[in-house]
């Protein structure tokens, strides 16, 4: 029994943001995200919101859970006042419903039951104007959360309207201006960032932008390596585990992706050393997987943005150091090759950056790719495409 316990795999690849056997190299993330929210859910008034900011398939709603199963620890063991609440990670949330009704149920959950609750804000909503509606949640905001902190995690925040970032973000300033404590932690893609400038609301001079972008190579070895030995008593000869280590590309899912695959081949020979060969066994496992993860991507891209997009892919490939300007030079360049308008060249620029096709971290000078092998399948893409207009019109002749 014991045996058939240890044989389940621990690895957790997917995008449930299960927190992982090893959350490998974010230690800084993750002392940065516990320090200021304790802060505030200890009754501080001096920090503000988080965004976590970061590609597809990086780690932002792992790291959202970690920090929900942080502070229940901390709470648990009495380093943070019972009081404290914290709302597990809401996501998809409606596009026309008002984020102050969210605050607003969070911070009475515990007071009032819910049939009441929901009769005072229908009340809330009629005849009232939007100001006075404001001020009337601010109110029982502060009131609620100076006796009970309150903190709310939001997924997916780049699918919110700049208006609803824009009414989060200043209730929970002004209630943290009002002595209520009251955190915001938003999770989101490249484009949270530019809605966060848009909406204009205080985040982009306050609130803590923690970027979650590919882990090292160091941090992908010990997310590999540690739960096979220490979990499975399964080891990897090292050159093999380099040749993963290069397959994974320092992006957190294909890590865990190679993880649960090897934990896979390990238990079906039931064998506690895997060497090269059996990496080459993994192998088609996981291009499979990576293969359908290309294909999606891949086809968010228009056939009229193909051509720059293979073109940014090839000069990243070939080492070429291109910071914005020079990322939508090649774009503006690629259209108007094409005949097309290369003032669509600064939208090609947010987009790449937005589906992590190019990654750099803020203050960083140039871009390097998001996960390196999209980059060669971007261009295998364009090959492939020549090759069947070739084949196209050479069969019409
Ligand atoms: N620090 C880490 N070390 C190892 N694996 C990680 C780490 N962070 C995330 N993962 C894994 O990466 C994958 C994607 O994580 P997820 O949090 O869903 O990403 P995102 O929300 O940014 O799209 C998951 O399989 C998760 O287990
Ligand atoms: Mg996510």
């Amino acid at each position: 029994m014991v045996e058939k316990k240890y044989r389940e795999n621990p690895f957790t690849p997917g995008y449930g943001g299960k927190v992982p056997p090893m959350l490998a190299g974010r230690e800084e993330e993750k002392r940065s995200l516990a320090r200021d929210v304790e802060g505030i859910a200890r009754g501080g008034h001096s920090g503000g919101d988080l965004a976590l900011i970061g590609p597809r398939g990086m780690g932002k709603t792992t790291l959202l859970n970690w920090l929900s199963l942080h502070l229940e620890k901390e709470i648990d063991s009495g380093n943070l006042s019972r009081k404290v609440r914290v709302e597990g990670p809401v996501s998809n949330f409606p596009e026309n419903e008002d984020p102050l009704d969210l605050f607003r149920k969070k911070s009475m959950a515990s007071r009032i039951d819910s049939l009441e609750m929901d009769a005072k804000l229908v009340k809330a909503s009629i005849d009232v104007s939007d100001d006075a509606r404001y001020s009337e949640i601010l109110k029982q905001v502060v009131k609620e959360t100076k006796m009970e902190p309150l903190v709310v995690l939001i997924d997916e925040a780049h699918e919110l309207t700049t208006g609803q970032l824009k009414r989060i973000l200043n209730l929970t300033q002004d209630c943290r201006n009002k002595g209520g404590s009251v955190v915001a932690v938003l999770a989101g893609t490249p484009h949270l960032r530019d809605k966060l400038r848009q909406s204009r609301a205080s985040f982009v001079e306050r609130g803590v932008e923690v970027e979650v972008g590919p882990i090292s190579r160091d941090s992908s070895r010990e997310a590999i390596e540690e739960p096979l030995r220490d979990i499975g008593n399964i080891r990897v000869e090292s050159s093999a585990l380099e040749k993963v280590l290069e397959e994974a590309q320092c992006y957190p899912y294909f890590v865990q992706v190679w993880g649960q695959t090897l934990w896979e081949q390990a238990n079906r020979e039931d064998r506690n050393e895997l060497q090269m060969a059996d990496i080459d066994r993994c192998r088609e496992a996981v291009e499979s997987n990576k293969a359908r993860l290309y294909e999606q991507r891949f086809e968010r891209w228009e056939d009229n943005e193909l051509a720059a997009l293979t073109e940014v892919a090839r000069r990243l490939l070939d080492g070429s150091d291109l910071g914005r300007h020079g990322i939508v030079k090649v774009c503006a360049l690629t259209l108007e090759g094409a005949g097309q308008d290369p003032a669509a060249a600064a939208d090609l620029h947010k987009k790449l950056v937005n589906e992590g096709v190019i990654f750099k971290k803020v203050g960083q000078e140039n871009y390097g790719p998001g996960i390196p092998s999209f980059l060669n399948y971007i261009v295998e893409q364009a090959m492939s495409r020549k090759r069947q207009d070739r084949e196209v019109s050479g069969r019409s002749r």
